[in-house]
């Protein structure tokens, strides 16, 4: 089974969830774009749900293939959302933001009464940060936050170079229109202390540590799809 196929079985096992009259948000990434596909399908086939997207690139992928979309305003409780992550330990936190879509897939996350997380197998891990960690900053005062967020992580026994993220030769911005600093602070161990003193910096949007946001996290390898319950 290729990377793709793996997603795709996530994504399969995660539309099982999903109910007729269900509201539901709709992450962004390679993984949560197969359960657009899926999900699409199905709504060609009469089922009867409301997607709110987490980025404008999930927006227009649904648009496309005619997943009816409502914005957070109009459905501001959910009932289910299904998205990926970059990764996973044993406690169902998360990082995410590797496509720059945090904060809209956290506020989303948040209005939800239940998030499902489809990823690969190289998504697990036993404790977070190798993958670098995204930091939404707002643009202005870029080089003051950037020093905040050093000293905080320094508390914390962190350190590690913060990059500027680029698209080309200019910044990425985000849905948003923020930047995002990535984190190279390796193994984080206390992540729950770390996600709570970033965002204590003004000019910190949001982090990419999903803490107590999950329930569960479908998680498909070669032999097939398996299931972690926080
Ligand atoms: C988007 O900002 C991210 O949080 C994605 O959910 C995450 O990067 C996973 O993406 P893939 O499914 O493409 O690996």
């Amino acid at each position: 089974m290729d990377a793709r196929e793996m997603k795709i079985k996530a994504a399969e096992a995660a539309l099982a969830h999903v109910e007729d009259g269900m509201r539901l948000g709709i992450g962004t990434g390679s993984t949560a774009e197969e359960f657009v596909r899926l999900l699409a399908e199905r709504v060609a086939d009469g089922l009867k749900v409301e997607g709110v997207p987490t980025s404008e690139r999930t927006a227009r992928l649904c648009v496309e293939l005619g997943v009816p979309l409502k914005s957070l305003d109009e459905l501001p409780e959910l009932d289910l959302t299904v998205d990926g992550a970059d990764e996973v330990d044993g406690s169902l936190r998360l990082i995410k933001g590797g496509g720059g879509a945090l904060l809209r897939e956290k506020i989303v996350a948040a209005a939800s009464a239940r998030m499902i997380v489809i990823a690969d197998e190289s998504k697990v891990v036993d404790t977070l940060g190798a993958f670098k960690l995204p930091i939404e900053v707002n643009p202005f005062g870029l080089v003051a936050t950037r020093i905040a967020i050093e000293k905080t992580a320094a508390r914390l026994g962190l350190s590690g170079p913060l990059e500027l993220r680029m698209a080309g030769r200019d910044p990425f911005t985000t849905d948003g229109g923020h930047y995002i600093l990535d984190a190279s602070f390796g193994r984080i161990p206390d992540a729950d202390a770390l996600a709570g003193s970033l965002n204590f910096i003004p000019g910190v949007v949001e982090n990419g540590l999903f803490i107590n946001m999950a329930s569960l996290a479908i998680i498909a390898g070669p032999a097939g799809a398996r299931t972690l319950t926080a």
